[in-house]
C-alpha cells in the first residue's frame, strides 16, 4: 500500500557523528590529513598494501564501537517512532543511526561492521573476531575486505538513493561538505518545489543555491528542528531557526 504521509528524507555525512567522537574527513585535523586517501581508501592502495588498509579500517571500527549515538541521531529516530515517515541516506559507514533506533537507513558508502569478498561484493560475512586479518577468506578463497566503497569504485545504492530523494517532501542535509560525487549530486534529485535545509556549523560554498542553511552543530540544530515538527505534527521550516 502506498505511504501517503509527508516524507522526510535525511542525507547525512560524517558531521552528524562528530559529536559522538568520530572524526570527519576534510577538516585540518580530519581523517584524510592523518591517513592520505591514496594510501588507505582506493583499490590501488588495497592491491599495494592490503595489510595497511585492513589496519586502517580495523582502527576505525574500534572508534565506531566506542562511539554512542548523539542527540541528532536520537532526534531523527524519535521522529520516526512518533509516526513520521523518515528515510535516512547516509554517507557514513558507522551504525549510529541504527543504534539510535532509525529503521530506514541506506548506507551509500557501505558499512564498516560488515566484511565482504574481494571477488564478489554480494558475498557478505559477519566480521571476524578482532577485525579482518590477511588470510581471512570468502567461500571462493579470496581475501575478505571491509564492505565499504573506496574512491574510484562505483556506488551500488546510488540509483536507489536518487529514487528516495525524488519522493521527498522535505530534504534535510546534515554534516557534510558535499565534496564527494556522486553522493553530493543527490540534492539535485529532489523535486524543485521541495524545501532543502543544510545543518552544518560551517557555511559551505558547495551547497547548491536554494538550500537553506542552519549554521549549527548537528547535536543542536537537528533536535531543535525535530522539536518543531513533533510539536506541530507536520514538516515545515520555522523562520526563527533559519538565517
Ligand atoms: N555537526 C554537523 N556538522 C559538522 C559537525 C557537527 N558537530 N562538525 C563538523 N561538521 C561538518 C563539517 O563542517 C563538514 O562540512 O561535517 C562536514 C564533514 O565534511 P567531510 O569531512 O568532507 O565529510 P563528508 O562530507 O561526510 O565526506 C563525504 O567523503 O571521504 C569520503 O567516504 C567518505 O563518506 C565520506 C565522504
Amino acid at each position: 500500500m502506498a505511504d501517503d504521509r509527508p516524507h522526510l528524507v535525511v542525507f547525512t555525512g560524517s558531521g552528524i557523528s562528530a559529536e559522538s567522537g568520530i572524526q570527519t574527513f576534510r577538516a585540518g585535523d580530519g581523517l584524510w590529513a592523518e591517513h592520505p586517501i591514496e594510501e588507505v581508501a582506493t583499490p590501488q592502495a588495497w592491491r599495494r598494501d592490503p595489510a595497511r588498509v585492513l589496519q586502517f579500517y580495523n582502527l576505525r571500527r574500534e572508534q565506531v564501537r566506542r562511539a554512542r549515538p548523539n542527540a541528532a541521531h536520537k532526534a531523527l529516530a524519535a521522529l520516526e517512532k512518533r509516526g513520521f515517515r523518515v528515510s535516512i541516506i547516509t554517507q557514513n559507514i558507522d551504525d549510529l543511526h541504527e543504534r539510535a533506533g532509525s529503521r530506514n537507513v541506506l548506507h551509500l558508502h557501505g558499512e564498516i561492521l560488515k566484511a565482504r569478498s574481494t571477488v564478489d561484493a554480494r558475498m557478505q560475512y559477519p566480521l571476524p573476531r578482532g577485525g579482518i586479518a590477511l588470510g581471512d577468506i570468502c567461500d571462493k578463497g579470496s581475501q575478505l575486505r571491509p564492505d565499504v566503497v573506496w574512491f574510484g569504485e562505483s556506488v551500488p545504492h546510488f540509483g536507489e538513493a536518487c529514487d528516495i530523494v525524488a519522493e521527498a517532501d522535505l530534504l534535510l542535509v546534515v554534516g557534510t561538505s558535499l565534496a564527494v560525487m556522486p553522493a553530493a549530486s543527490l540534492l539535485e534529485h529532489a523535486p524543485l518545489d521541495v524545501p532543502s535545509v543544510l545543518i552544518d556549523p560551517e557555511a559551505h560554498a558547495l551547497a547548491p543555491p536554494g538550500v537553506t542553511r542552519i549554521c549549527q552543530p548537528a547535536g543542536k540544530g537537528v533536535p531543535a528542528l525535530v522539536r518543531h515538527w513533533r510539536r506541530e505534527g507536520r514538516l515545515w521550516l520555522p523562520q526563527t531557526l533559519l538565517g
